[in-house]
């Protein structure tokens, strides 16, 4: 038979159509910029959330001994023990209550321990109360298991500063977990320690699941982080979400974990055993050689973003029709551009056209966003500043 005679006719998945069309318009800005900017031409990319930052060469170092040594077989489904220790120190530490390492899970990635969590304790059609703005790449995994999603608003009017109230009113019964972000992206708002507190008790109290990604923990620039397992009296609902990538420039390692009650802990290692079955021993290697050896990287990290954010927050505040509020955390600053009188989404568009420097439309993370663009801060001051000299004459010609 002609094998082109006939075209094969077979359907895809439910899940498959479900994120087809994911949020993808929300790239499309940055899509076009990316590739005028591999067409050679002058563009200026603010949209990337990337760090520009390179991996710790020693780290690299790490990650290349491992793989001399062999260290390119299967690994432990929850994670090597060396790496989970390292984890549950720093989490002993941090929250002042003990870890034990079983209670920590590795995974390739947040996205991937967030995508793992949930599948553990969501049932389609069972609600996630989550906050808007919120992180895009949540989207596809809310989509992926068919997940309600019931959001709250961050109150745009104060830095998105998060209320307690707002997440109170949207549980419904429907409600298996709330999904908080501290720090968060897109707006670098941080939870407070006693909203925290007694978010959990209230979650607690209800039998909701509280999931927290934490992965822009360690990059705070007004006060140190306070993670959800510090704060929470209890910790069998709590889950907490960190990862390498955007503390040690570390995306493309593709390393995250979850610290949760050894019962999940249990639960995720069933399920990733049959999704993944482990990650790479060497960029587990690696990764605990980075958690273990990283405060002078860290700090310069911190000051280096600071710096930017400083610059950016700077420049904002001097070019009339744009205003930003100054994020306490994270990678990004949010600008408000309501004054000159279009959106995000068409401030974006026309920027990038006029002169091609490459923002995000705030509406993709959320409605209370529409009025914002989003500017991040994985560029150096030598890219930001031409890129700001450009938006300045792009709003005042
Ligand atoms: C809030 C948040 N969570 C998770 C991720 C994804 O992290 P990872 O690279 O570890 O999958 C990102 C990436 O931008 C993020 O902003």
């Amino acid at each position: 038979m002609n094998a082109q005679s006939s075209l094969f006719d077979g359907d895809f998945s439910a899940l498959t159509r479900r994120l087809q069309d994911d949020a993808a318009g929300v790239w499309a800005v940055h899509d076009r910029a990316c590739e005028r900017f591999e067409a050679g031409e002058e563009v200026y990319l603010l949209s990337v959330g990337d760090p520009d930052l390179a991996t710790p060469p020693r780290v690299v170092q790490a990650g290349i001994d491992a793989l001399h040594k062999g260290r390119t077989h299967y690994a432990p489904g929850r994670g090597e023990r060396h790496l989970r220790e390292t984890i549950a120190g720093i989490e002993t530490r941090a929250s002042g209550k003990p870890c034990d390492p079983d209670e920590v899970v590795v995974f390739p990635g947040a996205t991937n321990a967030i995508y793992s969590v949930l599948a553990c304790l969501v049932d389609p059609g069972d609600e996630v109360v989550v906050a808007e703005p919120m992180y895009i790449g949540y989207e596809g995994i809310f989509r992926a298991l068919n997940i309600s999603k019931a959001g709250f608003a961050l109150d745009a009017d104060a830095g998105f500063a998060f209320r307690l109230e707002a997440v109170k009113a949207a549980i419904t019964e429907r409600t298996r977990v709330v999904f908080i972000n501290t720090p968060g992206n897109p707006a670098g708002n941080m939870i407070g320690e006693s909203e925290l507190r007694e978010l959990a008790a209230f979650c607690r109290e209800r039998n909701i699941w509280l999931v927290c990604d934490e992965v822009y923990s360690m990059i705070t620039f007004d006060g140190p982080h306070v993670s959800l397992r510090r704060a929470a009296a209890q910790l069998d609902n709590v889950v907490v979400i960190d990862g390498l990538s955007k503390s040690h420039a570390m995306t493309g390692w593709r390393l995250g974990w979850t610290v949760s009650s050894r019962l999940l802990a249990d639960r995720l290692l069933d399920f990733t055993s049959s999704t993944i079955f482990g990650c790479c021993q060497f960029v587990q290697d690696a990764a605990a050689f980075a958690l273990t050896n990283d405060e002078e990287y860290i700090q310069g990290v911190r000051e280096e973003y600071r710096v930017r954010r400083d610059y950016v927050c700077q420049r904002v505040t001097a070019i009339a029709g744009l205003s930003c509020d100054v994020p306490p955390a994270g990678m990004f600053v949010m600008i408000d551009v309501g004054e000159l009188g279009v959106d995000g989404e068409q401030f974006a568009d026309q920027l990038l056209a006029a002169e091609g420097v490459s923002v995000l439309p705030g509406i993709g993370f959320g409605e209370n966003c529409r009025w914002h663009v989003r500017v991040s801060l994985a560029q150096p001051i030598s890219v930001l500043r031409p890129a700001f000299d450009r938006i300045a004459r792009f709003v005042a010609p």
